[in-house]
């Protein structure tokens, strides 16, 4: 059984949950590896829709271990609040474990990002203003609390004494806010740890152990390669690394560990918040498919910007993060446009750019070169087989697959599970022995 990594090539929502949920039956275990309540995934079972921040989407499969790794930030309250959510609705936690390394998103860290983006104005990130990018900060600063310190009163404690007077201060002489309360900070800290205390486990230990016993594991990454902190449209990111890479560092394995990258993108890009957008598409088009693809920010309600398929960070994307297959999601969406625009290169300051210019002043200026497909008319959504599509759709795949250079194994023609076409078998790698 493979340990494969689910990755976004693109600015996030590619429909990752689907790529889970369809490889879910294959698995033992499944890791979150970075970001934190700044995600949503949305999963689809029959009727039930399920709508989740932080806990993996494989927590709706009895036999699956999810399980948040060291690498996320986890706001205590959020979790609570899905943990109750799901068993409200049948589904079994006690198997959700935590890694005890993972950081708190503190109160502070959520003031201090709505304030900092507040004072930030027209160059602001976008964020979600879920305190992401100040508690990952204080993670790089050594000042961050981590899980295990909500079980430790006397350490939270000290912690907390010498961190809250510094943030308090920023967050009044600064941005005119009012600060926290000492006692009242520790006393809800504690809690969280009381209620959470039988999920925190030493989650790099679990993963490895189910490795040795050959168990099938899925990293699944939050957002998407174009919003990776080192390798996305810096500054226009988010504060962690959604490359494949980043669950070797925030999942608990080693880059010899992974077995398979699935690379998960849409027939065409969205992105929310601010940044460079080469191809973003401004008028009627763009409305469309965004009115039919449902684009909207699952954890802000934002509407997503809507533009053609890039294929200039998507070579990028499949280079860093050593993609061995594709599942190429929403492709009915683009059913009944009479041609499909896919962008092959940039043109910047006159010279021709087929390599990412990953820096967000150079996108800035970049003016997409496109390839122009023909549509095609009519529902797809009961294609289950290459043979099924029309013409256009299967050589708009083909040319997709061309232009990433690795193959598309998976093509989704609708939310469901089963409204998705095995155009290919995914490419895995030997299990290294020993
Ligand atoms: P942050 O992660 O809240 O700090 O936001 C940084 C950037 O990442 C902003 O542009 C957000 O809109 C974007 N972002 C964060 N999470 C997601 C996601 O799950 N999907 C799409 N964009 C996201």
């Amino acid at each position: 059984m493979p340990a494969s990594v689910i990755v976004g090539l693109q600015w996030g929502d590619e429909g990752k949950g689907k790529a889970t949920d369809l490889l879910a039956e294959q698995v033992a275990m499944v890791v979150r590896y970075q970001g934190g309540d700044n995600a949503g995934h949305t999963i689809v079972l029959g009727d039930a829709v399920f709508k989740l921040q932080l806990v993996p989407s494989g927590v709706l499969y009895p036999h699956i271990r999810p399980v948040i790794g060291n690498g996320v930030v986890v706001n205590p309250a959020t979790l609570i609040a899905e943990l109750g959510m799901l068993a409200g609705r049948g589904i079994a936690v006690d198997r959700v474990r935590v890694s005890r390394h993972a950081h708190v998103i503190m109160p502070y860290h959520v003031a201090l990002d709505g304030a900092m983006e507040a004072r930030l104005a027209g160059a602001a990130v976008g964020t979600t203003r879920r305190g992401i990018g100040p508690a990952y900060a204080d993670r790089a600063w050594r000042i961050g609390i981590r899980m295990e310190d909500l079980l430790d009163p006397a350490g939270l404690r000290r912690r907390l004494t010498r961190i809250l007077p510094d943030k308090n201060t920023v967050l009044r002489r600064t941005h005119g806010l009012d600060g926290f309360d000492l006692e009242e900070m520790i006393a809800t800290a504690l809690g969280w740890g009381e209620r959470l205390r039988p999920h925190l486990a030493d989650t790099t230990a679990l993963v490895q152990a189910a490795l040795a016993r050959g168990e099938g594991i899925l990293f699944e990454g939050a957002q998407g390669t174009l919003l990776d902190l080192d390798h996305g449209s810096y500054p226009y990111v988010t504060s962690s690394n959604p490359v494949a890479g980043g669950a070797c560092t925030g999942g608990g394995i080693g880059p010899l560990q992974v077995d398979e990258v699935i690379g998960v993108m849409k027939a065409y890009a969205t992105r929310v918040g601010s940044g460079p957008f080469p191809t973003e598409l401004h008028e009627a088009v763009g409305r469309g498919i965004a009115e039919r693809g449902r684009e909207f920010g699952v954890v802000t309600g934002r509407p997503r910007r809507v533009g053609w398929l890039d294929a200039v960070p998507l070579r990028y994307a499949v280079a860093v993060n050593s993609v061995s297959s594709v599942m190429l999601n929403k492709l009915d969406i683009l059913s009944g446009l009479e041609e499909i625009l896919v962008c092959v290169a940039y043109e910047v300051d006159g010279d021709r750019v087929e390599w990412w210019p990953s820096d967000a002043d150079v996108l800035a200026r970049a003016v997409p070169v496109y390839e122009r497909f023909p549509g095609w008319e009519g529902s797809i959504g009961g294609a289950r087989s290459v043979a099924e599509l029309p013409a256009a759709a299967a050589a708009y795949v083909d040319a997709l697959e061309e232009l990433a250079g690795v193959p598309i194994s998976l093509v989704s023609v609708g939310a469901e599970r089963t409204e998705t076409i095995h155009r290919r078998d995914r490419p895995v790698r030997a299990r290294l022995a020993g």
